[in-house]
């Protein structure tokens, strides 16, 4: 099955092109194309997405990087077709109606089957921007246009494991491929990004339960606040973490951070304490240096670190999983990486599965992925696609 996959819900404008194969067990994806256009320097002025903006970037976007995508597949035939004022459907916007009409008066239909388009969660204007955008397509191109949640991408962008091409190298110039990992249910998935912190226990597969969640601010977004707060650049997790690295590789600071709902007997989170813990500390400072503020990073990175896996570790205790699987754009902290490898230690037999570099952030990739296991176990939603801005798992 060969898929076109969407993804705009948030700053990262993504189009993927994967050739599907295989069953829940064995699936395998080859990557036949894969564009990615990241908003984040346009939005970093305003220290976080400015939904507007967000929209009117994908409108841009959209009909260039998926040219782009088919294109790297091959399958890009360009000539002169009719298209039905019907087929562009709910799209409003004037100019963003002309694009998609001039693509598709100029764009052959590919030899694909479905294409797979994220309806949630998300910043409603972004998702509706990729949906209007799927259905014209799946519309002029008589395709079936499935519905996929954000957060359930992530999940399975951990699942994702590359594989070596033949000749045993993942750079010969064929397709990237990955294959899907084996995973063993219960399963509990860990989601770490800008817009979502929460433990969901999966007893088979796209059945949730609800864990635990943040009761405040998601932990990227704590990252990202107090990123600000240091003068850094959004986004601000990679920053903390290099900002924190420096301090470390000096020895280490004495400063320390309460870790809110700690004790609690939840498995919920809480950030915004953190957050303000951060910004009275460097109210009560008189001057702050440049290692200040790398040592105020490093001790948010520890705190927010320590939330996460304690939490993590009583979800794991109460749930008792097989696997444990780690999705969203803050999976990519190397300092949360490796605690959450130490913890997992003390739990012979459970696997644990972080996505691989690329595919810790938002992607299409994970988007279409999804979109194939969820056909294949019958599974794909209802027709109607609608944007969801607080969509839940579970
Ligand atoms: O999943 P994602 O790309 O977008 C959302 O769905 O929200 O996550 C983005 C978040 C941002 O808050 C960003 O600061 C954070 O992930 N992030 C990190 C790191 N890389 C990205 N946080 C901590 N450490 C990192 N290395
Ligand atoms: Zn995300």
């Amino acid at each position: 099955m060969k898929i076109l996959a969407i993804e705009t819900s948030c700053d990262e404008t993504a189009v993927a092109l994967l050739d599907c194969n295989g069953d829940l067990k064995n699936a395998s994806f080859s990557v036949l194309g894969n564009a990615l256009y990241s908003q984040a320097s346009l939005h970093a002025e305003y220290g976080g997405v400015y939904p507007s903006l967000a929209k009117r970037e994908h409108q841009g976007n959209l009909a260039p990087l998926t040219l782009d995508v088919l294109k790297q597949a091959g399958f890009l035939k360009i000539g002169a077709f009719d298209v039905k004022e019907s087929a562009l459907g709910d799209i409003r916007d004037k100019a963003f109606k002309d694009d998609v009409q001039k693509f598709l008066e100029e764009t052959a239909k590919p030899p694909i089957d479905a294409i797979a388009v994220t309806q949630g969660p998300g910043l409603e204007p972004a998702l509706w921007t990729g949906i209007n955008f799927a259905q014209a397509l799946g519309n002029a191109w008589k395709i079936p246009v499935l519905g996929i949640d954000h957060m359930e991408g992530h999940i399975v962008s951990a699942m994702l494991k590359s594989v070596p091409s033949d000749q045993g190298t993942v750079n010969s110039g064929e397709p990237k491929r990955y294959a899907l990992s084996t995973v063993h249910f219960p399963l509990l998935a860990l989601l770490i990004s800008g817009g979502h912190t929460e433990l969901v226990l999966m007893k088979e597969w796209f059945s949730y339960e609800h864990v635990g969640r943040t009761k405040d601010d998601a932990v990227g977004e704590a990252f990202d606040k107090v990123a600000r707060l240091l003068e850094l650049p959004y986004p601000g997790g990679p920053k903390i973490q290099e900002s924190a690295a420096r301090s470390r590789a000096r020895g280490g600071t004495d400063i320390t951070f309460p870790r809110p709902l700690m004790h609690a007997e939840t498995c919920d989170f809480s950030f915004s304490g953190l957050k303000t813990a951060v910004l009275y500390k460097m109210r009560s400072m008189e001057q702050i240096s440049e290692e200040d503020k790398e040592e105020i990073a490093e001790a948010f990175e520890e705190a927010a670190k320590e939330s996460i896996v304690s939490k993590t570790n009583r979800a794991v205790k109460e749930t008792k999983p097989e696997s444990l699987v780690v999705g969203g754009g803050v999976s990519a902290n190397v300092e949360i990486r490796k605690a959450l490898q130490e913890m997992i230690s003390d739990y012979p037999g459970m696997k644990l599965l972080l996505p691989e570099a690329g595919l810790t952030g938002d992607n299409a990739i994970m988007i279409g992925a999804a979109a194939y296991l969820r056909n294949i176990a019958g599974k794909t939603g209802s027709k109607k696609i609608k944007a969801e801005g607080s969509r839940k798992l579970a």
